[in-house]
């Protein structure tokens, strides 16, 4: 029986969009939300996924990617 490692190569996940910018990041505004700002993964590298834990910054430098996580704030009454 043998084991097979398979080490997966630093890439980058984001092959177009915004590539201007130095990190995508989105935000949306939800008035009902019990934090003010809560943070979701979209570089599928976090550990505490679905949630950012800044992962990303990592991924980032090793591929010259720009991923960054979607921000929802909790709009301001
Ligand atoms: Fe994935 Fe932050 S850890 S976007």
């Amino acid at each position: 029986r043998s084991l097979v490692v398979v080490r997966a190569e630093a890439q980058s996940i984001n092959p177009e969009i915004r590539k201007n910018e130095e990190k995508v990041v989105d935000s949306v505004v939800v008035a009902e939300l019990s934090k003010p700002l809560t943070a979701y993964c979209r570089c599928w590298r976090s550990g505490t996924f679905p949630l950012c834990d800044g992962s990303h910054v990592k991924h980032n430098k090793a591929t010259g990617d720009n991923v960054g996580p979607l921000l929802l704030k909790k709009q301001k009454e």
